[in-house]
């Protein structure tokens, strides 16, 4: 059944597919809020801690566990682990996927939302740009529209197949993406005043330590790089033989956290800049809040000559960018069904489809079932997933398969060092540092 699986086909397409996965909402929209309402720089400093310790050794992993079983993420287990209980941690990940489409597909339809508001010309006829979100996420039928049509949207590119859906959009879409948030990454940075968010964004102040910032940042670095829920898993399955998991998995962190840290030098320093009383607008940021990408950003357009020409590619691209990540949130659990239950891709995709729908309604209609569903997926479920991932590879999986698959049965050359870092990583500093980061959170 698993024989005849298609691969990504070319080497730029594989970074291509994963990092599409990796970058999304979660680095422009969800890393800035999460910086902001942690106080800036010494949040972003134990997020890269993260990103190192754990998290490139963990997409490593995945892709190991992914393109040595060629199986869905619960498969994978099955095959790898043939008789134990390994295969729970797969069906973790499937259910985990659920509860993060739950409400990132309501985000994915502010995107829209604004995309529409940018293309008829009505975002920049705004003044008040905090009510005009306002009104958005006052507004559960609103949300379900776009939601429910953007969920349409993923599911037609999953049905469409592999290798044309994923690899073409996200080749094409990711680099103009890059371009564009340089672009305004240096308009906010020439704004008068802006070096206030720079300062915000980049020297830690310890007065903001909270005793969930090392949660925050972990669950962040986790949701981010798509790692703990099989995503990977089920990409690396796609992998050929040839390519090099540990430069993937570089690559990839390396992009990611890139979008990321872009994605705050455009919004603090314009943050700061466009009020005129700086106490206000550290309240603001320090409250946090989901709307920060979509307030300040249509300001700062507005600052800019063309600002219908900026919004409305801005908000077309982060579509996109989203798009690649809910395709393959979706992909994880359709994956899952087709192969664990047979049903044709068709069938199993629509059923997805409308259970994501169905959890959406409730992130738009309840900011708290939208908040119960991020938090328990970024700061539970993938931590939890990523814990039992690191044992499986680091103790569990047989040490001559890890390094076939490492070094592509002896092909791609690593230092001996090297490997017994990524092993020492994966069997002691990876489940370590998350468990007493987890209870560390949930304590304090
Ligand atoms: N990483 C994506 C983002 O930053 C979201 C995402 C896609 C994800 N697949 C995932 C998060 C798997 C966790 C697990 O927007």
């Amino acid at each position: 059944m698993t024989e005849k699986r298609v691969t990504f086909a070319s080497k730029i397409g594989i970074v291509a597919a994963a990092a599409g996965s990796a970058v999304g909402l979660g680095n422009i929209w969800r890393f800035p809020s999460q910086t902001a309402d942690s106080g800036g720089a010494l949040f972003i400093l134990v997020y890269i801690g993260c990103i190192l310790f754990f998290g490139i050794p963990l997409m490593m992993s995945e892709f190991i566990i992914g393109r040595g079983s060629r199986a869905n993420s619960a498969g994978a287990f099955h095959k790898l682990a043939p008789g134990t209980q390994w295969k729970w941690v797969g069906r973790l990940g499937v259910l985990t996927g659920f509860v993060i489409m739950g409400f990132y597909m309501v985000v994915c339809g502010w995107t829209l939302d604004y995309m529409f508001q940018s293309l008829t010309g009505n975002l920049h006829k705004v003044t008040d740009y905090t009510a005009n979100f306002n009104s958005l996420i006052g507004n559960p039928l609103r949300q379900t529209g776009w939601m429910i049509l953007f969920t349409m949207l993923s599911s037609f590119f999953i049905i469409s197949g592999v290798k044309k859906g994923i690899e073409q959009s996200s080749k094409i879409m990711m680099p103009i993406l890059f371009l564009l948030l340089i672009i305004l990454a240096l308009r906010s940075l020439f704004l008068e005043g802006s070096s206030a968010g720079l300062l915000f964004l980049f020297r830690p102040d310890p007065t903001h330590l909270k005793p969930t910032l090392f949660l925050d940042a972990m669950g962040q670095a986790f949701f981010s790089l798509s790692i703990g829920m099989g995503c990977m898993i089920t990409y690396g399955s796609y992998f050929n033989k040839n390519t090099n998991l540990t430069q993937t998995a570089l690559q990839v962190s390396f992009l990611d956290s890139l979008v990321a840290i872009l994605a705050g030098i455009i919004i603090f320093p314009s943050a700061f800049a466009l009020t005129n009383n700086p106490d206000v607008i550290t309240q603001e940021l320090v409250a946090g809040g989901p709307g920060l990408l979509f307030i300040t950003l249509p300001e700062l357009f507005n600052q800019m000559p063309l600002s219908f020409f900026w919004g409305s590619l801005f908000f077309c691209l982060l579509a996109l960018a989203a798009l690649t990540s809910t395709i393959s949130l979706m992909e994880v659990v359709t994956l899952y069904i087709h192969e664990e239950y047979h049903l044709p891709r068709k069938k199993s995709t629509l059923l997805v489809t409308v259970g994501v729908i169905l959890l959406g309604i409730g992130s738009s209609f309840s900011s708290d079932f939208f908040n119960l569903m991020d938090l328990a997926s970024a700061k539970v479920m993938l931590p939890l997933g990523g814990l039992f991932i690191s044992l499986f590879v680091g103790w569990y999986l047989d040490r001559r398969l890890v390094i076939a698959q490492v070094t592509n049965e002896g092909s791609v050359k690593l230092g001996v060092t090297f490997l017994k870092v990524y092993i020492f990583l994966l069997r002691y500093i990876a489940p370590l540092a998350i468990l007493a980061i987890f209870i560390y959170g949930l304590v304090g």
